[in-house]
């Protein structure tokens, strides 16, 4: 008997290593853009319900608990009834939905704080490396939005599970590689939508509750002060919460830095990795030692590999440690600049159109559409892999 189990149950089933075998049945140049680590690409056609790639049943046992995902959960479907019905497979289930599920799968993780009163929560896109937070006044029951992305939900469920009113919703940048929500959820609350005001130069086609550089609003009784930190994007606005933590949006990562060519492109591409340079060495490397540095993104390879951090655990460092071990960062103007684009990945997918709907230039048509738009990893960081020095 074939079982259907969601997206979460196999994030669930990895993280306790409960099965034996997940086969992906994609083309392989769509297995080789973008999978899980744990998958295997056995190319299978849902709609003439064929085998076409590879396939030798010898290679496993009978017993063997198997799952199956592919793009949508179709083929899936179709892969997983074979198994089970022709070559006699016994435990077999295949993912509803797919890697489109996949990629909508989110971890709620705690981040410790200095003040009793702060909770800190990091949303962990585990399929796209996108990260999102929510910032909450425990005394005052008052919660803030940070990088909301189409899976409103996971982001809205966190602060009513936990008993929070949303009193804000902020964006760090007009992103690339995702579609924001925040006007959406902010209208939906009726409370302010916050961009740095520096997002202006975009000439986004909404209002917006500007956030002047330097200026603090808060969140109950949680000062959050706003940091201009172009170079990723002219506007890229950093959120320092209550004096210990940064969120740097696609500045500065745990691994890595923030590319600089996505809107800084042709000649200006030089420009731009300059005003990265001088962001993190004037504004977020004088900064004290202590204050993390809590990312918009960590980096996963096309082979969901991810890159100096593990999901479902806190995923942050500090400006001690970033400065004391990014190579990256210890190099002078010149050298940086260079460097930023030795060697960069591929541009996120469909990026212009991403930015075009998240600057409110273009609707997209339908969900669907909203969901095909960002398949596959974020690229947002300008190395492919880790810039940290090995200890
Ligand atoms: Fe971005």
């Amino acid at each position: 008997m074939v079982e259907t189990i969601s997206a979460a149950q196999l994030r669930d089933r990895i993280e306790a290593e409960a099965f034996d075998v997940l086969f992906d049945t994609r083309a392989p140049e769509d297995f080789e853009d973008w999978r899980i680590a744990e998958a295997e690409n056995v190319e299978y056609s849902g709609s003439d319900d064929e085998l076409i790639g590879e396939f030798d049943p010898e290679e496993y046992d009978a017993d063997d608990d198997v799952v199956v995902t592919c793009a949508t959960g179709r083929s899936a479907g179709k892969f997983a009834g074979y198994l089970a019905e022709v070559e006699g497979f016994e435990n077999v289930s295949y993912v509803d939905g797919g890697m489109e599920d996949w990629s909508l799968v989110y971890d709620v993780v705690p981040i410790a704080t200095e003040r009793e009163d702060l909770e800190l929560l990091q949303l962990q896109r585990r399929g796209k490396g996108c990260l999102g937070y929510l910032i909450g006044s425990k005394r005052t029951g008052k919660a803030a939005l940070v990088d909301v992305t189409s899976v409103t939900d996971a982001f809205e469920d966190a602060a009513a599970e936990r008993g929070y009113e949303i009193d804000r919703v902020f964006d760090t940048h007009i992103h690339a590689d995702h579609i924001s929500t925040g006007r959406e959820l902010a209208a939906k609350y009726d409370v302010p939508y916050h961009l740095g005001e520096p997002a202006s130069t975009r000439d986004p086609q909404f209002e917006f509750d500007a956030v002047e550089p330097n200026e603090t609003v808060e969140v109950g009784d949680v000062p959050v002060k706003a940091i201009h930190t172009p170079g990723h994007t002219t506007g890229m606005t950093s959120y320092l919460v209550d004096g210990e933590a940064l969120l740097t949006g696609d500045t500065l990562f745990v691994e890595s830095i923030g590319r600089t060519e996505l809107q800084f492109a042709g000649e200006d591409a030089k420009a731009g990795a300059r005003v990265q340079y001088e962001t993190l060495h004037h504004k977020i490397g004088t900064m004290p030692d202590h204050v993390k540095i809590l990312p918009g993104h960590f980096s996963l390879t096309n082979c969901g590999e991810y890159v100096d951090v593990e999901p479902g655990m806190p995923m942050f460092s500090t400006v001690g440690e970033i400065w004391a071990k990014n190579e990256i960062i210890g190099l002078d103007e010149e050298e940086f600049v260079e460097h930023m684009f030795d060697n960069l990945p591929s541009k996120p997918p469909n990026y212009e159109r991403v930015i075009e709907t998240n600057l409110g230039v273009y609707e997209p048509e339908d969900d669907d559409e909203r969901t095909e738009l960002v398949l596959g990893p974020n690229r947002c960081a300008a190395t492919e892999g880790s810039a940290i020095a090995d200890d």
